[in-house]
């Protein structure tokens, strides 16, 4: 890949023009979409799946759609549950597309084969997020490097914008440094982030001794500094750490206004842990509106998606400016790699490990997707 598609790609993704209308209009950024209830997987601090509801039928899935786009929505990040254990889920992603949304999809890439992510390539699907926990499987998760890392080769060619996430808790903690290498070594952008707890405020699993989350936290944000993919953006790196010091952050919670949640019934959540009755096919723009307020449930939330989005509503030129800078510092190290790769004997199979995400040699163009908003779930 050239060395100036290369630097473009650092500062290419931003959407500004787009997001930034969102900043100053009382439209909303970003719809999470529960596709489905049901889930392959049984991950312990996991309260966002139940097997005991059917999928939601593809044409109910198409209304809640168009309502979502119809109340102005850019982003939809289709979640679940499982997303790929809908037997409609390509067509899915290809109507969002059609409806001019930016779409995302979050899974646990368990059910992704090489056919599957063309596919959703075809389709249009934009971004993926594969949930990666641990290096090895244990008695709480199952997402892990083990399973993912063979399938890291579909995306060599392919325009989907791949990136990385964990759960950080006394599980995973001692193999999360591995995870992040591991990620960051392949040119995937790749974060880990504190577990959170359920909507009763309830811990399913150990969190780990702050000290060492701290370190680990502070560790992520050294990196950032120094320019490394690390996925989650500088405001809520931060905000992680104050979580864990007990220093408040003073933020207004956006969601259920710039972001919110549809789950697999069709009923409108302000987000994963405050959930409503009302059904999205009866909500106004003013309803959205009334939900932008400081709200009870703000010390100690843990739905990072609001978080960041909060946060760059609130202070747009301090979120998106550490971002810029922390992505500048990724121009020096690609013109090296690109003036030693021209020096560089070794046919390109032979060095590793192996980069995907279009940062290999024969990398897709920049995409228009990556956002300062990291989060896609
Ligand atoms: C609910 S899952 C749905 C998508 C898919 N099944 C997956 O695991 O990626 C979405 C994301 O939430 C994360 N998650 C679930 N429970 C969590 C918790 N208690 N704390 C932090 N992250 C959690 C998962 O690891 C995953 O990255
Ligand atoms: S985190 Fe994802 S994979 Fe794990 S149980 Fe929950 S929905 Fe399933
Ligand atoms: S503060 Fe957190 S838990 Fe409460 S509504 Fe906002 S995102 Fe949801």
């Amino acid at each position: 890949m050239k060395l100036l598609d290369q630097v473009g790609r650092e500062f290419s993704g931003y959407n500004l023009l787009e997001s930034a209308k969102r900043l100053v209009d009382r439209k909303p950024l970003q719809c999470s979409l529960y596709v489905t209830d049901r889930c392959n997987l049984d991950c312990s601090y996991c309260t966002e799946y139940d097997n005991s509801q059917p999928h939601p039928p593809l044409e109910d899935l198409k209304a809640w759609l168009l309502k979502i786009r119809a109340l102005g929505t850019m982003r939809i990040a289709l979640v679940g549950g499982e997303p790929l254990t809908h037997p409609d889920i390509v067509e899915l992603v290809r109507y969002c597309r059609e409806l001019g949304f930016a779409t995302s999809l979050t899974t646990n890439g368990f059910l992704l084969t090489k056919a599957k992510l063309h596919a959703l390539e075809k389709a249009g699907l934009q971004v993926m997020q594969i949930s990666v926990d641990r290096m090895t499987p244990s008695p709480i998760t199952k997402k892990t490097f083990k399973t993912i890392l063979p399938k890291l080769d579909f995306f060599k060619n392919s325009k989907i914008s791949l990136h990385i996430t964990g759960v950080l808790c006394d599980d995973t903690l001692p193999e999360s440094t591995a995870v992040l290498e591991t990620g960051l070594a392949r040119g995937i952008p790749t974060e880990v982030r504190l577990v959170h707890a359920d909507p009763t405020s309830f811990y399913r699993v150990q969190r780990g001794s702050p000290a060492a989350l701290k370190n680990f936290i502070e560790w992520m944000i050294q990196r950032k500094q120094n320019g490394e993919k690390i996925h989650t953006n500088a405001a809520v790196l931060d905000y992680q750490l104050s979580l864990l010091n007990g220093t408040p952050t003073d933020w207004t919670c956006t969601a259920g206004y710039k972001l919110f949640f549809v789950s697999a019934q069709g009923k409108f959540w302000e987000c994963s842990m405050v959930k409503t009755d009302k059904h999205i096919m009866d909500i106004t723009p003013e309803d959205l509106h009334a939900n932008y307020r400081k709200k009870p449930c703000q010390v100690g939330c843990g739905v990072y998606c609001a978080v960041s989005t909060s946060l760059l509503i609130e202070n747009p030129a301090k979120v998106v400016g550490k971002e810029i800078i922390s992505r500048a510092k990724r121009v020096p190290a690609l013109m090296r790699s690109a003036f030693t790769s021209r020096s560089n004997v070794l046919p390109s199979d032979a060095r590793s490990p192996q980069h995907v995400n279009g940062s290999g040699d024969e990398a897709p163009p920049a995409k228009p997707h990556e956002s300062v908003v990291s989060s896609t779930y």
